[in-house]
């Protein structure tokens, strides 16, 4: 791999031994995918910081790096943890004392490195982009795969799909590989999908699992498609990277880019293939936990969600977005709905807690917790809102 003569000096050690082990990581994987030189990034969003998911190893390896006195080259920002840091017992969660040391240790020692503990998979929600002028073009190190395609697709900040561990590497190498989502002619789609009609929040992530296991090759798909409002092209791209490795699709009208004039082939996709899917998943009987917010909800979802949820109900939140809540946390309480900040049901242990029968209007949420044992259903956000009574 061509490296500058800035990197060959990292690479020696002379910006101490973090970084250059931190480089030498983010070269290695570069190397292993072909890339020919590394990309300066202007900012990381490190995912795997919840306890639940990395275990003791994470924590320790995380660690590590703190104790070399590594510091972030870049801003970065940091996914959901394993708990309402606030507020912990917000989720019904069974949390003990060793536990929370684990995850508080995890943060500390992310904090140390110069991290802003924003705490949510809705970074561009919670004001990341503005604070540290990311725009279209720029090149980014991000590790949670909805938030990856949710940023080349909607905002062209370019991101592949880093994982949490490259993710933390490239903040304190302040460099990433140059290749996929990077590289101008690797973001032009040669496949599209068309479906007719417009699609709410489960509409769109089902279309998400039917492109993403459909779809083949490593361009972005072409999508044409209505769909109802931001949140569902949200659950859209989170299905999409969730039931397959895709990490951006080309969203006509919505994807800054240009379109291609022409693509190689064309396929529809039924309403009926989407109505189907959903059916299959809908609740056969009462729920106990009405859940959205999976990737946390805006500031604007969660105010309309607010208005016509009841008791039963978990929305969660960044902790930006909360701090901007306090009337409708009001009124939340008001109703039995439980705004959560910091953490979600998928990356808490909340499926160790207890046999409950949860329905999402969100197909990563639903994927995950099924995957985890839960009774999970999936539904139109319309008809949750009606279960939730
Ligand atoms: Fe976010 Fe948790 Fe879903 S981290 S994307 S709300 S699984």
């Amino acid at each position: 791999m061509f490296l500058t003569r800035e990197e060959e000096r990292i690479l020696a050690g002379e910006e101490g031994e973090a970084r250059a082990r931190a480089l030498k990581t983010v070269i290695k994987v570069g190397e292993a995918l072909g890339a020919e030189r590394l990309i300066p990034i202007k900012h990381a969003h490190i995912s795997g910081a919840s306890y639940e998911n990395i275990g003791d190893f994470g924590v320790e390896f995380i660690e590590s790096f703190a104790a070399m006195g590594a510091k972030f080259a870049v801003p970065a920002s940091v996914n959901p943890v394993s708990y309402d840091v606030e507020e912990p017992l917000s989720l019904p969660l069974k949390l003990s004392p060793e536990y929370m040391r684990a995850q508080e240790r995890i943060l500390k020692a992310l904090a140390s490195m110069g991290a802003q503990l924003e705490l949510t998979c809705t970074p561009y929600y919670a004001g990341v982009p503005e604070r540290h002028g990311l725009k279209a073009g720029d090149h980014v190190a991000w590790g949670e795969s909805s938030a990856v395609a949710y940023a080349n697709s909607v905002l062209a900040i370019r991101s592949n799909r880093e994982g949490g561990p490259l993710a933390l590497m490239a903040a304190i190498a302040g460099r990433t590989y140059y290749y996929g989502m990077h590289i101008d002619e690797q973001r032009i789609p040669l496949v599209e999908y068309i479906v007719e009609g417009e699609l709410e929040e489960a509409e769109a992530g089902v279309l998400g699992e039917i492109v993403a296991t459909r779809h083949k090759g490593e361009r972005p798909p072409l999508i044409t498609a209505r769909f109802s409002s931001d949140a569902s092209v949200r659950e859209f791209l989170a299905a999409i990277s969730t039931a397959g490795d895709l990490a951006m699709a080309h969203i006509r009208e919505i994807t800054p880019e240009r379109p291609p004039r022409e693509v190689e082939r064309r396929e529809r996709i039924s309403r009926e293939e989407i109505d189907e899917a959903l059916e299959r998943r809908a609740p056969d009987g009462p729920v106990d936990i009405i859940y959205m917010g999976c990737p946390h909800v805006s500031l604007e979802e969660l105010s309309n969600l607010i208005k016509s949820a009841g008791s039963r109900t978990i929305i969660s939140v960044s902790r930006s977005v909360y701090s901007r809540s306090e009337e409708l946390a009001r009124i939340a309480r008001e109703r039995g709905v439980r705004i959560v900040r910091d953490t979600c049901l998928v990356v808490s242990p909340f499926y160790k807690s207890g046999s409950f029968r949860v329905a999402t209007n969100s197909f990563k949420a639903y994927y995950y917790l099924s995957r985890r044992g839960v009774k999970v259903y999936l539904a139109r956000t319309r008809d949750l809102l009606g279960y939730s009574h």
